[in-house]
């Protein structure tokens, strides 16, 4: 066990420890015994009787979880992560040896302007037990996370000794654009899941919004079919054909599950539907609100604009239990106009919206950094903004030195799905450790990297937090879903430490970053698969048919797979009205799927099928081999011969995915990124491994075997076997 522990002079003036271990970082004391408390004695988390139903009424959540629900929740993670079953019980004292979980509003936990917390907590090792004494249960999460932190990167032990810990920025967290792609519910939930283990506590959902509308070249039916979309699905008529993508929005139960999976970890969901800008899904279902100029903004002096969009806003409030709401309120600019023109339109939109919404449901509004006064807009000071572009108002000078709230969304930390010309595919590690001035970590006070002046205090009041987005500009076919998960997977660490307050370093990252990474509960973003060996799946159908329609996997996992499909000396005869399930539903990075191929028609249609991804012979209108995602198709430029073998092998290496076939050259899967309808950009893309069935469509053929292998363990058995060589 190494701790770092030092002493630094805070910005503040406050004494505070140096970085400890965790991501986000702690300050931890030890104390003098030396001794250590271990993971292996736990038997029951105690709550403390007299909080165990309290909640935070201070986050950002309406519907926040109490002290007795957060403790089960810790149970389960605990067994999950570290195989270790515990009880939760409640009682008005601790029991010696234990986990006991306890408030205590006032101990004084301090954010960054030196203000009180309910997001602190003080974790205690002593011989006696671990007590964690949160300001409220949302403190006392946070200190279940240190906690386990601590037990993973320790084998299962934590020195004796404290940490008093609590966040300098309350708002902390990601944003992603689910309108220009769609992300099922799961993956969403999945993320809460992932930012919860480091603490982050907001996830901001980009709710509706375009692609780029280019008017210099597109006709009105054009601007019409543009891809757009609004993600609520509501059953209100008024409403009816706004989400026009019925399969691919959020209904009311779903976003009210999503709410509360998130809340439960201390993730709070906050909706935003953008207008009067990016608002092509409003204008398409409503023709006559937009600018004629530009079908992507409203039309804000029409009479019927701010009657539909309050319309909108009184449907979905009740949806949304999050203290704030984001009205978007970004980029409003008509291009025949000059810049500035909409300024004072957009300050009535925005103000009127507020206040309707506020009125309505007692809900604070954020916005978009767009008109500053030095621009000609003039926005109450009640609505908070997110500020983004310098290009558009200045953090300072335009923000905080005229008196509004500011959160910081500083476009360094942009990224757009997978290509773009301005930002990056993923979030730069390299800006985050040295994006300040002077080549210091990045900060939410930090909105420049050489202007000194253009930076905030640390402990500017006004700055409550920031927020990472992830844009996708280039629409639902440039990426994969869970290639947003890659666009933030290692900097959501490091981003989380810096919006907690903390510094950790580039060598504390590369040690603990495997190891948390690989132990964040209640997700499986990785797509891993449980393997004895680098094998994970081996099926020889034409051969070891077992009883009951049931094949016999060689691997040693037991995934054996049941099928209604007949088969033969061959193989498996898969035709149209049978199909194979295997046990298991995707396979991440990096992966082999080998398979051997024999189409008995041109009949189109799916060979193999997982939860993120599909391999299709062809889809009806094309007759090539292609990958799905969503319904987004990726079609090579070659398909398997008619009454031939083919011994094929779908092959994924970190960011790409192949197609190998016996005697022939491997293919890439590529997209082609539609860049703003004048220009194309050729990607790579990377797909899961589809594992779920086989065939279950119009596809007829057979399929003589399938091997699913985990190349990384390959790799890493080799690096063993060539060590143990030398
Ligand atoms: C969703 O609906 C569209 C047609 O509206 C259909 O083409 C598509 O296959 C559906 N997708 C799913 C996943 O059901
Ligand atoms: C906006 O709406 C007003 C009022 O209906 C109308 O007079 C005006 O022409 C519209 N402007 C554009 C650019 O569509
Ligand atoms: C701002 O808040 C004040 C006080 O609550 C209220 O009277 C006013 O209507 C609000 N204005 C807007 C635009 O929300
Ligand atoms: C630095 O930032 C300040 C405050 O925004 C601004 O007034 C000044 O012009 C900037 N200096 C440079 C060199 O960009
Ligand atoms: C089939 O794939 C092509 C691209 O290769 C695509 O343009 C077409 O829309 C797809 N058709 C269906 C029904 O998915
Ligand atoms: C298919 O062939 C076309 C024309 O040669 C080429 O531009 C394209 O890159 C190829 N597509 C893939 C996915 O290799
Ligand atoms: C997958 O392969 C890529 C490239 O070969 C490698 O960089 C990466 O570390 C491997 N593993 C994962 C989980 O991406
Ligand atoms: C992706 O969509 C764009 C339109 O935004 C289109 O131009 C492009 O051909 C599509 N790419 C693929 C691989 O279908």
């Amino acid at each position: 066990m190494r701790f770092f522990v030092g002493l630094l002079l805070g910005v503040a003036g406050h004494a505070v420890a140096a970085s400890g271990p965790g991501l986000p970082t702690v300050s931890f004391e030890p104390s003098n015994d030396g001794g250590a408390w271990l993971l292996a004695n736990l038997d029951k988390i105690v709550v403390n009787e007299a909080f165990s139903e309290a909640r935070d009424e201070d986050g950002m959540t309406l519907i926040p979880p109490t002290l007795y629900e957060f403790a089960s929740t810790f149970a389960q993670d605990l067994a999950e992560v570290l195989k270790h079953d515990a009880g939760v019980e409640v009682s008005s004292s601790p029991t010696p040896g234990q986990v006991y979980l306890t408030i205590d509003a006032d101990i004084p936990f301090l954010d960054a302007a030196g203000r009180q917390t309910s997001e602190g907590y003080l974790l205690e090792a002593t011989e006696d037990g671990i007590t964690i004494t949160g300001a409220s249960p949302l403190g006392v999460w946070w200190g279940t996370r240190t906690l386990i932190q601590q037990l993973v990167l320790n084998d299962g032990a934590i020195s004796h000794g404290s940490i008093k810990d609590s966040p300098g920025w309350g708002e902390r967290g990601m944003m992603l654009d689910v309108a220009r792609h769609w992300y099922p519910p799961e993956f969403l939930v999945e993320m809460c899941s992932y930012m919860s283990f480091f603490k982050q506590n907001v996830f901001h959902i980009h709710l509706s919004d375009n692609l780029y509308n280019n008017v210099a070249i597109y006709s009105y039916e054009r601007q019409m079919s543009l891809y757009s979309a609004f993600r609520l699905l509501s059953d209100n008529p008024e409403l009816d054909g706004l989400a026009t993508r019925k399969n691919e929005s959020y209904t009311r139960q779903v976003w009210d599950d999503m709410q509360s999976k998130c809340a439960a970890r201390g993730v709070t969901l906050l909706p935003e539907i953008e207008a009067p800008g990016h608002a092509l899904p409003i204008t398409q279902w409503r023709p006559e609100i937009g600018l004629t100029t530009d079908y992507s903004l409203l039309n804000i002096s029409h009479p019927d604009t701010i009657p539909t969009m309050k319309t909108i806003w009184k449907t979905f409030l009740p949806w949304f239990k999050s203290k704030t709401v984001h009205i978007g309120a970004d980029e409003y600019r008509d291009p025949s106009l000059d810049d500035l023109a909409l300024a004072g339109e957009y300050t009535h939109f925005c103000n009127e919206l507020s206040e309707f919404i506020t009125e309505e449901s007692g809900k604070h509004v954020r916005l978009w950094g767009t008109f500053p006064p030095s621009k000609d807009g003039d926005v109450s000071r009640n609505v908070s903004v997110q500020h983004w572009a310098v290009f558009e108002a200045t953090a300072v000078e335009d923000w905080l030195n005229n008196g509004y709230r500011l959160l910081n969304s500083w476009d360094a930390v942009y990224v757009v799905g997978k290509w773009n010309l301005w930002y990056g595919p993923e979030i730069s590690l390299d800006f985050l450790f040295h994006g300040a001035p002077g080549g210091k970590p990045f900060s939410p006070h930090i909105f420049d990297s050489r202007n000194e002046t253009a930076n905030a205090p640390r402990n500017h009041e006004a700055i409550f937090g920031h927020i990472a987005p992830l844009w996708n500009d280039y629409g639902p076919n440039a990426t994969t879903v869970l290639e947003a998960y890659y666009a933030w997977r290692d900097a959501i660490p490091v981003l989380a430490d810096q919006q907690w307050g903390g510094e950790a370093t580039e060598e504390d990252y590369a040690r603990m970053f495997p190891v948390l990474h690989a132990k964040a509960p209640a997700q499986n973003l990785d797509r891993k698969v449980e393997t004895k060996t680098a094998t994970i799946m081996d099926l020889d159908f034409a051969k070891g048919r077992v009883c009951g329609g049931r094949f016999q996997d060689m691997s040693g996992n037991d995934y054996h797979i049941n099928t209604n499909c007949a088969n033969s000396a061959e193989g498996l005869i898969v035709e149209p009205g049978c199909e194979a399930a295997t046990p298991l539903e995707s396979k991440g990075r990096n992966y082999t799927l080998s398979f051997g191929i024999k189409p008995l028609s041109d009949s189109k249609g799916p060979i193999f099928t997982g939860k993120d991804s599909a391999l299709w012979y062809g889809n009806g209108t094309v007759d090539r081999v292609m990958m799905f995602s969503g319904e987004s198709v990726y079609a090579l430029n070659y398909t398997f011969p008619v009454g031939e073998w083919t011994q094929a092998t779908l092959r994924a290496e970190g960011k790409r995915t192949y197609l190998d076939v016996e005697g022939g050259d491997s293919m890439e899967f590529l997209t082609i990124i539609g860049w703003n309808g004048n220009r194309f950009v050729w990607e790579k893309m990377a797909f899961e491994a589809p594992i779920a069935k086989i065939g279950g469509g119009g596809f007829e053929g057979i399929i003589s075997g399938m091997k699913l292998t985990d190349t990384d363990l390959v790799e890493a058995a080799e690096t063993r076997r060539s060590r143990l060589a030398l």
